[in-house]
């Protein structure tokens, strides 16, 4: 069994659309949530799936050893960052190489880096006029949005969308692919499994 840690800020919508997709699965299942504020809705949405959720400072995170600790307790072998605002620092990236993925709520490297979160990112895309906008999912490096791209899918927009509509339109490519790219991509680090994501996905 992969044992996934996911690091949520907020409302926590993917995190828990992610813990129902695994709900029943042999392979992969959803051990702990982890989170830079304690008042963040996604504890609640932990509590009601019954899942342990923790909440570490800035400090913590950026020190790392403590979250370190509650992961290797957990046995968790994968880390998805979705909806989590601080940078990852060295200690986890070390302690997780190749196994800690994000979710960004735009076509990467448009839109990306520090201050590029949530509404932040679909204001700036209509402010710009896009026709289009999706998501990428990617390897986590030291710097905001910049490590490897896994996968990305597109959207249509139109000139008359507001930042909320894309935000819609965007959550809904979230819920449908993000869980699945996870699983392909967390048995292969986590296993050696060598299937690739399919064509048909990308
Ligand atoms: C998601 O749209 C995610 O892509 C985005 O925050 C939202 C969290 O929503 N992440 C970022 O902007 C990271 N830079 P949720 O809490 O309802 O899952």
């Amino acid at each position: 069994m992969v044992k996934i840690a996911i690091f949520a800020s907020g409302n926590g919508s993917n995190a828990e659309n992610i813990i129902r997709y695994f709900k029943d699965s042999e392979d992969i299942c959803v051990s702990v949530i982890v989170s830079n504020n304690r008042n963040a809705y996604v504890h609640q949405r932990a509590l009601e799936c019954g899942i342990p959720s923790f909440t570490f400072t800035k400090e913590e995170f950026e020190k790392g050893d403590s979250v370190i600790r509650i992961l290797k307790e957990h046995e968790i072998d994968f880390i998805v960052l979705a909806g989590f605002m601080l940078k990852i620092t060295y200690p986890l990236l070390e302690a997780y190489p190749e196994r800690i993925v994000n979710i960004h709520p735009a076509l990467l490297p448009k839109y990306g880096g520090k201050g590029m979160y949530g509404d932040n990112v679909h204001k700036a895309v209509v402010l710009a006029k896009e026709p289009e906008s999706g998501i990428t999912v990617h390897y986590v490096n030291e710097h905001y949005d910049e490590g490897n791209i896994i996968f990305q899918v597109k959207c249509d927009l139109h000139p008359d969308d507001t930042h909320d509509v894309v935000a819609q339109k965007v959550h809904a490519l979230e819920y449908e692919y993000f869980p699945r790219v996870i699983e392909k991509v967390a048995k292969r680090a986590c296993r050696g499994y060598d299937d690739v994501i399919p064509e048909s996905m990308l």
